[in-house]
């Protein structure tokens, strides 16, 4: 099959860019499972942009940072907190309904490490239901929505070094070859990948597999966002529960009632995300578990409708007022590295949204700031496409068809094994000894012939652990090689980061740079 762009996932990033394209462009999203089964969809937490009175991006921008820990692209965070704005207003005024306050206004939430309310949420606490479902019921007529394909291979001219399509295979077992000038990897990040996690099932790491098989710049894999709180019972991580219910003023607790974040930071329950994860993962150690509690919040069951069905769902008594939590992998800070446009260091080859490494999120994400990513990089790289003369990136090529044998099957381990161990191993307190340790273990996988091997006759599902292995390969060497804990890698050999010290750092600087830094950024961002 040809396309004149080929997206790989349906999130939104992907449906933004398929909105975005110019209608005379033939579009394919392929997704390995169905369109609605994926992180956007599930996506409780809002999308940050400052529309509020007293708000300013060089707000945002300074917010953005400091989450990162400075390890962002200055430049590429001016442009999405500049641009975030109108990417709000352009989204409502096409027709997707956000929460508005009794003034008409958008209502806005606080989260975590924000230093004003800037959330703007879609049906309370199902943003990403609101946005998705907008676009999915706005889809152009020049875009076909292909599910339960799995891609397992990117097609590269070997001649030129560029990409030209994929390989994909159905759910019947049958192999397709789809050809395209451009192809975009909107595969999401690799959550499935820890033991417990707030990501859908089908978030593997397949898209930053398949680009690092083909040779793409991969980049800051050692950066993983725990959030905080998931729900958590009889050692079940079982859904997220959203960092706007702190923002409404919900506090964690040990069992006998102790502020887990007492004197850990001046931002307390709503520290930067891996402060918070790390001291409740600090107090389960010692085994007391950790709540949150919710009896101070008006109209709870109103205000978080999809977490009260969560909580319900798994005889959670919400009377009680305390929801048992723990932390969980939720968000790739790295991935394929790319420039603000979405290209990858392949020609022809895109990444955008969780795949893609912008340089946005630094060490770790600021709240919110996922779903404004894919808004901005999805309609920047259409703009980009809609600009560029059609070809045929296949003409002339052959494809033999050869039966390949993969010579490794064996040695793949289950999906179990591998959720255990990375949590164990490259989790939310990493040591020397345990990274090499997964190293080794890795290697015993066959590791280095899982990157080059061909995946033909695997099926969907060992392909999929295939792609598992090489995520947890790229986020294990990068976390040995990076000897510093910063934002979502915390190194407990190399504790560098003290959160006290750095966190009235960042305050006091904060403070002395509002009169100097936040005006050269209003003024940067005025012209
Ligand atoms: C949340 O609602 O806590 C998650 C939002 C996000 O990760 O940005």
């Amino acid at each position: 099959m040809n396309a004149d762009v080929l997206i790989i996932g349906s999130g939104v990033a992907a449906l933004q860019l398929a909105k975005k394209l110019r209608q005379d462009l033939n579009v394919i999203i392929l997704t390995k499972s169905t369109v609605k089964n994926g992180n956007s969809y599930m996506a409780q937490g809002g999308i940050a942009a400052a529309l509020g009175v007293n708000d300013h991006p060089s707000k945002h921008y300074m917010d953005t940072l400091e989450a990162g820990r400075f390890h962002n692209d200055s430049d590429a965070v001016l442009s999405l907190t500049s641009e975030a704005p109108s990417l709000i207003k352009e989204l409502n005024q096409e027709g997707c309904l956000f929460d508005m306050d009794s003034e008409g206004a958008f209502a806005l939430g606080m989260e975590g490490a924000h230093s004003e309310s800037r959330i703007v949420h879609g049906g309370g606490d199902s943003t990403g239901k609101t946005v998705i479902d907008f676009m999915l019921s706005n889809k152009n007529q020049n875009v076909r929505i292909m599910e339960n394909v799995l891609v397992f291979q990117l097609l590269i001219n070997e001649t030129e070094g560029s990409c030209i399509g994929v390989k994909g295979k159905d759910s019947n077992g049958v192999i397709h070859r789809f050809i395209s000038s451009h192809v975009v990897l909107a595969t999401g990040g690799c959550g499935q990948l820890y033991e417990y996690t707030s990501n859908a099932d089908s978030v593997t790491g397949d898209g930053i597999a398949l680009a690092y098989r083909a040779g793409a710049e991969i980049a800051d894999m050692e950066f993983i966002q725990f959030h905080p709180t998931l729900l958590y019972k009889d050692g079940k991580a079982l859904g997220l529960i959203s960092e706007a219910v702190r923002g409404e003023g919900g506090r964690l607790v040990t069992e006998d009632g102790r502020p887990v974040m007492a004197g850990l930071h001046p931002l307390g329950d709503l520290a930067p995300r891996h402060v918070v994860s790390q001291a409740i993962f600090h107090s389960l150690e010692k085994g007391k578990s950790v709540f949150l509690d919710i009896s101070s919040i008006e109209n709870f069951k109103s205000r978080f409708p999809t977490i009260t069905k969560i909580c319900e769902q798994n005889g959670v008594d919400l009377s009680i007022g305390k929801i048992p939590v723990s932390p969980g992998s939720h968000f790739l800070m790295g991935g394929i590295k790319t420039d603000l446009l979405g290209r990858t260091s392949i020609p022809g080859l895109y990444a955008i949204g969780e795949a893609a490494c912008t340089g946005v999120h630094g060490a770790n994400r600021l709240a919110s700031n996922s779903l404004l990513e894919g808004l901005y990089l999805g309609k920047r790289l259409a703009e980009w496409i809609n600009g560029q003369p059609s070809s045929d990136p296949a003409k002339g090529l052959t494809f033999p068809e050869t039966a390949f044998r993969c010579q490794v099957k064996e040695s793949l381990p289950s999906v179990e094994e591998i959720k255990l161990r990375m949590m164990k191993n490259a989790g939310i307190i990493k040591t020397k000894e345990g990274l090499l340790d997964q190293l080794a273990w890795l290697k015993g996988c066959k590791i280095e012939e899982w990157i080059k091997a061909e995946l033909d006759d695997l099926s969907i599902e060992e392909a999929t652990r295939a792609f598992m292995l090489i995520a947890a390969y790229l986020i294990t060497n990068a976390a040995v090689r990076r000897t510093e804990s910063r934002g979502g890698h915390f190194r407990q050999d190399y504790p560098f980061e003290s959160h006290e010290w750095l966190g009235k750092r960042i305050i006091q600087s904060r403070k002395s740079e509002k009169g100097g830094k936040y005006e050269q950024i209003k003024a940067a961002i005025a012209t």
